[in-house]
């Protein structure tokens, strides 16, 4: 049964994504969808049920899942009272992610929003077509670009190449979400604490941007010289890991490589030192060795502390998970802020539903004239 306090809480994101409001009444009008089958792998929260809404209205029949730990089951419910169907649930174990994934894939969509590039691997592997894809994040263009290069016999818009979505979502979006969900989860002061982000991209600016603004000392950790100059000139001071391991309070990743906080890094430590990952995968912090090495204890909901067997005590916050989306209760990136990816995913989809043809096979940029368009509509909202 539909929860009443959810179907209130959609409304409100609903009104308050105005620019993926007016694309759902052009595509009610239009129908762009019509006939096609629309699998969807992005986290399964409020502001995905507007886009999947929006898909619906254009006449698409929906198979969504969610991402590891971060589905919210009172919007999944939500929606299979809707007609979508909505594979899995929060506390999904691996397998049962697996499993869900294969019945994504066997569902045989037209078109596939990915999150991260794994079902576009289930496709390529398989050989099994579609129209068109699009891709959310860094972490899928890294695969598409790196073991898929070549590879994917259809086009793939990545979302996350598109300037705007770098600019407004990865900067201002998770800069926001992460610090004040590391803030809610330990109810801790960052000010004057010392905030290591690790990765000055797009998300990594935001971080250290929001981080300074709740008052802490700023410390970036870049491999790249001209990101780590711009993060210097932004008034940062720059270092490594090797250095800071022992100095900071609280260290975020946000770099979409694996094992960037090693072990070896966690047992210098300063005592409750609290751990977070930005990243897509949770990977960035080395969570598999921690866990042959370190015991681990409770700490509330959302924090473990792993205790060293030379008396170092962390605590990660969820286990290393996206931090902003996997802590219970986080709303993820706000709800402009996904109003504006949300648009550019759904005329994506439009645009490969429609004329597929304009589009190479592989991974490609957001079209420009899509770009423009959302951006001059963003002006126009903040206005
Ligand atoms: N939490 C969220 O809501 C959210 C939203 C968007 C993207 N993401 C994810 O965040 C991650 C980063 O995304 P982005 O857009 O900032 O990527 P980006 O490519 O702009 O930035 C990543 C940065 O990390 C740096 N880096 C690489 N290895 C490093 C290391 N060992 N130590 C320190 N820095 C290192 C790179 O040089 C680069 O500057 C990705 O996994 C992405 O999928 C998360």
């Amino acid at each position: 049964m539909t929860d009443y306090s959810m179907a209130g809480r959609m409304a409100f994101v609903t009104d308050h994504m105005s620019i993926l409001g007016a694309i759902a009444d052009r595509f009610r009008r239009e129908r762009p969808f019509d006939g096609m089958t629309v699998a969807t792998r992005i986290h399964v929260e409020p502001k995905t049920g507007v886009l999947l809404e929006a898909l619906a209205a254009g006449g698409a029949r929906l198979v969504a899942m969610g991402n590891k730990a971060t589905t919210d089951d009172a919007t999944a419910q939500y929606l299979i009272d809707r007609g979508i169907v909505v594979l899995g649930a929060r506390d999904d174990d691996d397998s049962t992610i697996q499993n869900h994934m294969r019945e994504l894939v066997a569902s045989r969509p037209d078109l596939l929003l990915d999150n991260g590039a794994e079902i576009i691997e289930l496709l390529v592997a398989a050989n099994q077509t579609v129209r068109g894809a699009t891709e959310e994040t860094t972490s899928g263009a890294i695969t598409l670009r790196g073991p898929l290069a070549g590879r994917v016999p259809f086009p793939v818009l990545v979302i996350n190449d598109s300037p705007l979505k770098a600019i407004v979502e990865n900067k201002h979006g998770v800069g926001q979400s992460v610090i004040e969900t590391i803030r809610s989860a330990t109810n801790l002061l960052l000010h004057r604490r010392r905030l290591v982000v690790l990765g000055y991209g797009w998300c990594g600016r935001g971080i250290a941007q929001y981080g300074r603004a709740a008052g802490a000392d700023v410390v970036v950790v870049e491999p790249d010289p001209i990101k780590a100059l711009e993060a210097s000139i932004d008034g940062f001071q720059v270092s490594t890991l090797d250095t800071q391991a022992p100095l900071g309070h609280v260290f975020v990743s946000a770099t979409g490589h694996p094992g960037v906080i090693t072990v070896v890094h966690m047992e210098q430590m300063r005592p409750n030192a609290v751990l977070a990952n930005a990243g897509h995968f949770d990977n960035e912090i080395d969570m598999t060795t921690l866990r042959d090495v370190a015991e681990p204890s409770e700490r509330g909901a959302d924090i473990t502390r792993y205790r060293f067997a030379s008396g170092t005590v962390i605590d990660v916050i969820a286990e290393g998970r996206m931090v902003n989306l996997a802590v219970a209760g986080s709303r993820g990136n706000s709800i402009e802020i996904m109003d504006l990816g949300f648009s550019l995913q759904a005329l994506c989809l439009e645009r490969l539903a429609l004329d597929p043809g304009s589009c190479l096979n592989g991974d490609q940029p957001v079209p420009a004239d899509i770009d423009d368009w959302v951006a001059a509509a963003m002006v126009t909202e903040l206005s």
